[in-house]
């Protein structure tokens, strides 16, 4: 029986392997979905962008697993096995690496730091450039959420949070709702997304919502493209609505050369890499995953399909 890894190469592949080898030397894992000889051994899989209908080759498969924090890719494909559990990833290094990206962008747009690259004489000698506002908000307090959080107030930040139910995370305002969105977007003047791809997080960053945050805020985009309709964007920056915009993820990846968000001058493209997936760090819950599975006990991180998180 096996373990089936099938990852992009740019995930490295090979690296979570010899993770997993060096925990459980005796383990039978398959490297590469067009190297499985035997589809009956495959009882769990670990995949990211797999091809659609992969998974329904494997009647023995026990248990897939996400090879990243979200689950949207996984469900993405419309021919999943029916009844197999999907498991996602959440890992503390993950967070560590999503915390510390945002706290450099928010930090380098509250000095200005990006200006001064540009243009060193854009503010006269000897004066402080800093932008004054202070609240930052998180749409989503999830695993990654909560630990952003956590920096923004050691740091001095005021953290509000919005998430689908309220939830209790100290130091943090916590809002839910239409009503929760629209009074914690008024005071807001960093907003950060980190909410899961869902029907109800679609398109949720619009001109109609992106007009309620305090005038000049800025946004940063790290969980999915799909929630930003991105044509509702360049006005809001071009009016000044919002001083500028990080985005690490987009509708459609890699972001086209020719899109029109690589000429703004308000926004910082990163290529979907605030944070990543450690191979020795993952490989651990990975492993833990599998064993729960073959042996049929309670998965970690189970995908909840009612809620698509
Ligand atoms: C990255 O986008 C992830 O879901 O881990």
């Amino acid at each position: 029986m096996s373990l089936l890894i099938s990852l992009p190469e740019s995930m490295g592949p090979r690296a979570l392997c010899s993770a997993l080898l060096d925990l459980e030397p005796e383990m039978k894992i398959v490297t590469g979905h067009e190297n499985v000889q035997n589809p009956d051994e495959v009882e769990f899989a670990v995949v990211w962008n797999h091809p659609e209908g992969l998974l329904l080759n494997y009647p023995n498969l026990k248990a897939i697993s996400s090879y990243g924090h979200g689950a949207d890719g996984l469900l993405a494909d419309s021919k999943l096995p029916e009844g197999i559990p999907l498991v996602r990833l959440t890992n503390e290094t993950m967070a560590e690496w999503m915390s510390e990206y945002l706290l450099a962008v928010v930090l380098l747009q509250r000095r200005q730091l990006l200006q001064h690259a540009e243009n060193p004489n854009f503010i006269e000698w000897g004066i402080a450039a800093r932008h004054p506002g202070n609240q930052l908000s998180i749409l989503g307090l999830g695993y990654l959420g909560k630990a952003a959080a956590k920096v923004f107030l050691k740091n001095g930040f005021e953290v509000a949070g919005w998430s689908r139910t309220p939830k209790q995370v100290e130091g943090v305002s916590s809002f839910s709702g239409n009503d929760g969105l629209t009074e914690m977007l008024k005071s807001t003047d960093y907003l950060v997304n980190l909410l899961p791809l869902t029907t109800e997080t679609t398109d949720l960053l619009n001109t109609e919502t992106l007009s309620k945050l305090k005038r000049g805020a800025y946004l940063i985009n790290v969980g999915r493209g799909q929630t930003l309709v991105e044509e509702d964007l360049i006005p809001l920056l071009d009016d000044g609505q919002l001083s500028g915009a990080c985005l690490d993820v987009f509708r459609t990846e890699p972001l086209a050369e020719e899109h029109p968000f690589r000429k703004h001058k308000k926004i910082l493209i990163t290529p979907h890499n605030s944070s990543s997936t450690p191979a020795d760090s993952v490989a651990p819950q990975i492993l833990e995953n599998y064993k729960r599975a073959v042996s049929g006990r309670q998965l970690l991180n189970q995908v909840d399909l009612t809620h698509g998180y």
